[in-house]
């Protein structure tokens, strides 16, 4: 078997002891949702515990610490992906940041959106629902956004390109400043859906050029509930509001209503006040890590579970060699369902399906994958234990 074992870098030792819900399970789905450290749960604790009020509204002393809490979390969050704190808008989710877009910015006479066959569908299906009409962008043989193809087939008509930064199912990394440019040659915005990448890799939205970043909390091991949409100034200052309600008005008449400038505007209602102070932890501790050392890590464990599944016969790998931590497989003759539930016997917590990305399999002609991703607690015990699970899915289905 060509087997290479990941070089753990010295910030990354220890990381798998501060995470408590793990002990003793190999917990390989971290694309689906983060696991979280014990300093983001004890934050969240305390939040409840000790700090809780509410925010913006309060004049007294616990509300304006919230607040101030709430808003150095949008700071925090803002500075991990390049951006400034009044250009990111609280959101549950990145599906929600990405609809946000979707539903909000003008059309300008231009309804076409580039899309590629390797999104989520959480950037395909709020496209369609605004009424934009999607090109589907081919992919490379090993499973890359062909951005040749997209430079080619991006018009005029097309107001947005709108592509995963790491696709969830292959782990694809995007070439994120070429696909600026192409978006920007037709004058285009380009959206990145940041939800595989943030926790991932470092992110830096000016140096891409992009004009919109989606990404959710719970995959970057905060908690559910909140996300990001990051947008340039000046974009998000030209968008009008899409949900009414408190904290979002600067005055109302029954005749008139006036809005604050972003991201007020964007943030109607009581916001996940916890979620945010969650949400900073778990910024301030990739931070520690570095998202560099995050990287190089899963990259790391990518390569060497690919190795070391290829020498397995009968596994199909998906997905380019330099994986970004996400690993698609499947064994010949048998469901990723029946090789998710005979890996769960054995302690071995994988995602089988479509994962939200329905177009995809159709691309690699499969109807579901079984997906081993990767975190900062990952180690090779992980990769062993996985490999021990498939080869007892072999000897269930010889
Ligand atoms: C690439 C990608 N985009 C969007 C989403 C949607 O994320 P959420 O459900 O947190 O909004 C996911 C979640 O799996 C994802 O992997």
């Amino acid at each position: 078997m060509n087997k290479q074992t990941a070089l753990i870098p010295n910030s990354m030792l220890n990381v798998r002891d501060q995470f408590p819900a793990i002990v003793g399970w190999h917990y390989l789905d971290s694309a689906a949702t983060a696991q979280k450290p014990q300093t983001v749960i004890d934050a969240i604790t305390k939040a409840y515990s000790r700090d809780y009020a509410t925010v913006h509204r309060g004049v007294y002393e616990r509300s304006a610490a919230m607040t101030d809490a709430y808003e150095r979390s949008r700071a925090a969050a803002a500075s991990l992906i390049g951006g400034k704190a009044h250009e990111v808008v609280f959101t549950r989710n990145a599906t929600e940041a990405i609809n946000l877009v979707a539903r909000t910015l003008p059309k300008n006479g231009r309804n076409r959106v580039l899309l590629s066959h390797l999104e989520h569908h959480s950037n395909i299906v709020p496209w369609q629902l605004a009424g934009f009409e999607i090109d589907a962008v081919p992919l490379t043989q090993d499973g890359k956004i062909d951005l040749d193809a997209a430079a080619k087939m991006i018009t005029e008509e097309h107001r947005v390109v709108a592509f995963a930064h790491v696709s969830n199912v292959l782990g694809s990394v995007l070439d994120a400043k070429r696909a600026a440019q192409i978006a920007h040659s037709k004058g285009a915005v380009l959206v990145l859906d940041g939800c595989q990448a943030v926790p991932r890799l470092p992110v830096d939205v000016a140096a891409i050029g992009a004009d919109f970043y989606a990404f959710s909390a719970h995959k970057l091991y905060g908690p559910t509930g909140i996300g990001c949409l990051w947008g340039r100034a000046e974009l998000l200052q030209s968008l009008p509001p899409w949900q009414g309600g408190g904290s979002m008005i600067e005055k109302v008449t029954f005749e008139e209503t006036t809005f604050l400038d972003p991201p007020m505007r964007f943030e109607a209602g009581t916001p996940h006040i916890v979620g945010a102070v969650g949400l900073h932890a778990a910024v301030n501790w990739v931070e520690g890590l570095t998202l560099d050392a995050i990287h190089a890590h899963e990259c790391a464990l990518a390569t060497e579970a690919r190795a070391t599944l290829s020498g397995i016969p009968g596994v199909t790998l998906y997905g380019p060699e330099d994986s970004a931590g996400i690993v698609s497989f499947n064994v010949d003759g048998v469901h990723p369902h029946d090789t998710a539930t005979i890996l769960d016997d054995a302690g071995v917590a994988v995602r089988a399906g479509h994962h939200c990305a329905q177009p995809l399999m159709r691309w690699l002609g499969v109807e579901a994958t079984a997906r081993a991703s990767f975190a900062a607690h990952s180690d090779s015990s992980d990769i062993e234990a996985l490999v021990r699970g498939i080869e007892q899915v072999k000897r269930v289905f010889a």
